[in-house]
């Protein structure tokens, strides 16, 4: 019996060895590395000034500092209102926001909201450039469920780096279901934004993206803390995850095995919660989840060995002690999101798109100019996205999606929910039903993409118009160039 097991075991590792083409594939881990010494950074919550018509406005300063990941060395980094990451913004459902987005680094980026349903002037994609010293204004209403969402700079040929560097935060949209969930921020609600570093000898970071998917890093911080543990004081906890590196994906659970409650994902909460013990987040993606704690015990918020290239790893993320007295949770409701699951229409529309390992999407790179896609605002369609070599994961602007199938099979159980980024395995079909926001532009197009930023900087992204019903036929395939720019556009 255990021959016939270990036999099994090690023919199955020679086909997977085989499969991933590479076996000198060596796992990185940090695992007996930590100390978990340092207290888990906890994101300010940004103020907002408000205006006489109510609107919150928000000033954001993307900047040039010096982070201590390591104690006593000092790293240079670049931050938001800070040396690394940015504040979290937190926000309703129905809020009318407005940012000054200034530009402290010295060279051209944008700022784009990630997972926000907005004008498309506003998303802060590769055609909103902020020039080094300006600041940029956007505004818009708040006008989509809770959901835990992020903002990041989206200069095309730049993303990962500045990204990388240290631009991010997260935003949270509150409404009335997810207020039911635990929501004191930095007690039971408590962000972690995930990133794997590469650190050379005098603490300074490398940026060394050599590998197919970039910059994959062999040390983990969490809120811009590295070795990091957290004391929580409440028998549930809310953390919201976000899987901000640059490739690496992350397979979550805790060393323990106990289990949790998946309460949302990307662009919502779930219907219901799920009782799961592991979560996968490829680059870009989020997950909510709810974890109980009894007094004075200790956890690890672990991410386990998914395998090859983006998936290879194994980290401990987060030493979480629980306090000896813990205040009662309310109870987690059954019922989370009163919002219907995402539904296209008997006859709705169908596109595909190929990625590859050449980082094309349809054999197109992105051209700034080109118009990829046209598509009606407001519509609901069925998008079927297939991967036909590495792994590479799809991002959408201005929209939310549910995943219908993986391979022809329902999809793991924590990709259900309302997303906008989801996992593209090698060699997989994943459709989707896509719902696009409402704000039609015929001259400001919206962009698709790998989240893999390396991916997304060699031009793994498309760009689509979303336009008023019935327009369609009317919308250009080239956006009008500017004077005195080059056939290529773009940087
Ligand atoms: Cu988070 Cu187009 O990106
Ligand atoms: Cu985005
Ligand atoms: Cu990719």
């Amino acid at each position: 019996m255990k021959l016939k097991k270990s036999l099994f075991t090690l023919l199955f590792m020679s086909v997977i060895f085989i499969l991933s083409g590479c076996g000198q594939e060596e796992m990185v881990t940090n695992v007996g590395k930590l100390k978990f010494e340092q207290p888990l950074n906890i994101p300010p919550l940004l103020e907002p000034e408000i205006q006489s018509d109510g609107t919150k406005h928000f000033t954001l300063t993307m900047q040039k500092g010096q982070t201590e990941f390591f104690p006593g060395k000092m790293t240079d980094t670049w931050g938001i209102n800070g040396s690394y990451l940015g504040p979290v913004i937190r926000v309703s459902r129905g809020d009318k926001v407005a940012f000054d987005v200034e530009n402290n680094i010295g060279e051209v980026s944008t700022l784009h909201w990630h997972g926000m349903k907005l004008p498309a002037v506003m998303d802060g994609g590769p055609h909103q450039m902020i020039e080094a010293g300006e600041t940029w204004k956007p505004h818009w209403t708040i006008d989509q469920p809770a959901a835990t969402t992020w903002y990041h700079p989206h200069l095309h040929g730049k993303t990962a780096q500045h990204v990388y560097r240290g631009l991010a935060g997260m935003f949270i949209i509150d409404d009335e279901d997810s207020k039911k969930l635990p929501s004191n921020y930095g007690v039971d609600d408590i962000p972690l934004i995930v990133q794997d570093k590469l650190f050379k000898s005098d603490g300074q970071l490398s940026e060394k993206d050599d590998t197919t998917f970039g910059l994959l890093g062999d040390e983990i911080i969490v809120n811009g803390t590295h070795d990091p543990y957290l004391e929580v004081t409440s028998n549930k906890v809310r953390f919201r995850l976000l899987n901000g590196s640059n490739a690496r994906a992350y397979h979550f659970g805790f060393t323990d095995g106990r289990s949790f409650q998946l309460v949302g994902n990307d662009a919502g909460l779930l219907n219901e919660p799920v009782t799961m013990d592991r979560v996968m987040l490829s680059p870009g993606e989020r997950a909510e989840i709810v974890v109980e704690f009894k007094p004075g015990e200790e956890t690890i918020l672990h991410s386990f060995n998914g395998g090859v290239g983006i998936e290879n790893g194994e980290f401990d993320l987060l030493k979480i002690k629980a306090a000896d007295q813990l205040a009662e949770s309310a109870p987690i409701p059954d019922k989370l999101s009163s919002v219907p699951p995402i539904e296209a229409p008997e006859h709705a529309n169908v596109r595909t798109f190929k990625m590859t390992m050449e980082n094309t999407i349809n054999e197109k790179k992105m051209d700034m100019y080109r118009i990829d896609e046209v598509v009606p605002a407001g519509t609901t369609e069925i998008w079927e996205i297939s991967n036909i070599g590495w792994s590479h994961n799809f991002h959408v602007h201005n929209a939310a999606f549910r995943v219908l199938d993986v391979n022809g099979q329902e999809p793991p159980e924590y990709e259900r929910g309302r997303k906008d980024t989801v996992f593209i395995a090698n060699g997989a079909k994943v459709r989707i039903a896509i719902e696009f926001g409402n704000y039609p532009d015929p001259k400001n197009p919206l962009m698709y993409h790998c989240h893999i930023l390396l991916h997304e900087d060699a031009g793994m992204m498309g760009q689509f118009m979303l336009v008023e019903p019935g327009t369609e036929s009317q919308i250009p395939a080239e956006l009008p160039r500017k004077e005195g720019e080059s056939q290529h556009g773009g940087h």
